[in-house]
């Protein structure tokens, strides 16, 4: 299972390198990513928050609506941005504060993203249906990923 995901990812890494490659527009990279994302590995919600006008704020995502503004340090993407480090969440219940955009929810990773300066610029947001879906290797992966944006 572990070792299929990796596998997942280690052919995942290439496509979005070619997808990202001789783009500038973020927002257009991000679409393309959470597109990817979210049909190979069949997530419940995939997307991203961008810094702006000190808050997260909703951008390109795939699956169900959600909530638009975040503020820093609150629920998992704000934390994400407060802490500037990936948050794992295997029950989104026991975490304080969560915000739960969708009830269907159940665990969820959040990995910052850093421009040159190492200012947090964005988060990546999964969230899934199932509990403890994402572990170390999901982490490890999503932070190569973002790091390729
Ligand atoms: N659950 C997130 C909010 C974003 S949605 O899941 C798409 C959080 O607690 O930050």
């Amino acid at each position: 299972m572990e070792n299929s995901k990796s596998k997942k990812y280690e052919q995942l890494l290439p496509q979005v390198k070619s997808l990202v490659e001789g783009e500038s527009d973020m927002i257009a990279k991000m679409a393309n990513v959470a597109a990817l994302l979210h049909s190979e590995f069949g997530f419940w919600w995939t997307g991203f928050y961008r810094v702006v006008n000190d808050e997260l704020l909703l951008g390109p995502f795939q699956g169900p609506l959600a909530c638009v503004h975040i503020g820093y340090g609150r629920g998992v993407c704000g934390t994400a941005w407060k802490e500037r480090r990936t948050q794992v969440v295997p029950d989104v219940e026991q975490f304080p504060g969560h915000i739960a955009c969708s009830s269907e929810s159940r665990s969820e990773i959040v990995v910052p993203m850093f421009d040159a300066d190492g200012n947090v610029t964005a988060v990546l947001d999964i969230d899934s249906r199932d509990l403890a879906t994402f572990d170390q290797v999901d982490q490890c992966y999503l932070e190569r990923l973002v790091a390729l944006m």
